[in-house]
């Protein structure tokens, strides 16, 4: 007893000098101040490359603009998390260097819908396409809403070296022949011509009229080119994200 009423004084003398009280919580809040923002500091060495992971190629990039325009995060997260039950469902948890690239990351918060990090290569073009003009057509239970607009409006890409430009200045390794190429890399990925040097700078990209209108560069084009590259870059079979040596 004798202990407790001593602590009652302390708790006492600190509650009513203003001064003892800021001070005391000013170091309180400092810790977890620090605790917060001194790992943001060594953000460098806690994301580390894998083999793999390139920044998207301009018409990908186009398509994460329209699904972040579209606000696709609000119903889908991007973000497999390390339990049992999301492995089984979706494949192999998310990793930070997936994510490296992505200003800003779309990992959302809320599922509506299913998880889309390791939607690449699930379905074929032509599924996302009558999907996305009418979830009910290939989904009768969906309550996803339709998007039929974007296979009508042509792609406005004239911007796109302007914005890798900028997301470079944030870190992402485009140099400046990619950001001047950015126009023609998005007609030789959408069209399927001339993709020597889209390909030399974008390793493993997927070529083709990801729309089924040839002759046409619609947003839909870039929407499913970079729905198709989600989760695709790492090659999980090869990759050990544990940090032990084989
Ligand atoms: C109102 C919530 C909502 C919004 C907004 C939404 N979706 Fe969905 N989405 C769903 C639901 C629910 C499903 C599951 C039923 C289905 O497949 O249609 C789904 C399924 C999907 C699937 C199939 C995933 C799989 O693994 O089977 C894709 C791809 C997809 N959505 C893409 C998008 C894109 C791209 C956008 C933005 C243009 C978007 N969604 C916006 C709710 C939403």
């Amino acid at each position: 007893m004798a202990k407790s009423s001593e602590e009652r004084v302390n708790h006492g003398t600190i509650e009513r000098s203003t001064l003892l009280l800021f001070v005391l919580s000013f170091l309180v809040v400092a810790i977890g101040g620090l605790v917060e923002v001194v790992p943001l500091f060594r953000l460098d060495e806690t994301i580390k490359p894998v083999e793999g992971v390139r920044p998207y190629t301009p018409l990908e990039q186009i398509g994460r603009n329209i699904y972040t325009r579209e606000g696709c995060y609000t119903c889908h997260s991007q973000q497999v998390r390390p339990f049992r039950d999301e492995v089984e469902r979706y494949g192999h948890y998310s990793i930070a260097a997936e994510s490296m690239y992505d200003h800003p990351f779309l990992w959302g918060s809320k599922r509506t819908g299913p998880d889309l990090a390791r939607l690449g290569g699930k379905y074929s073009n032509a599924w996302h396409v009558a999907h996305m003009i009418n979830p009910r057509d290939v989904v009768p239970v969906s309550i996803m809403p339709a998007y039929p607009f974007l296979q009508q409006r042509e792609l406005k890409f004239d911007d796109i070296g302007e914005h890798l430009q900028a997301l470079s200045k944030v870190g992402v390794p485009y140099d400046g022949v990619a950001i001047l190429s950015a126009a023609d890399d998005v007609r030789a990925q959408a069209t399927g011509e001339k993709t020597e040097a889209l390909l030399a700078r974008y390793p493993g990209a997927r070529i083709g009229d990801f729309d089924g209108q040839p002759g046409r560069i619609t947003e839909m084009d870039a929407l499913i080119a970079y729905l198709q590259v989600l989760g695709t870059m790492v090659d999980f079979s090869k990759v050990r994200v544990d940090g032990k040596k084989e």
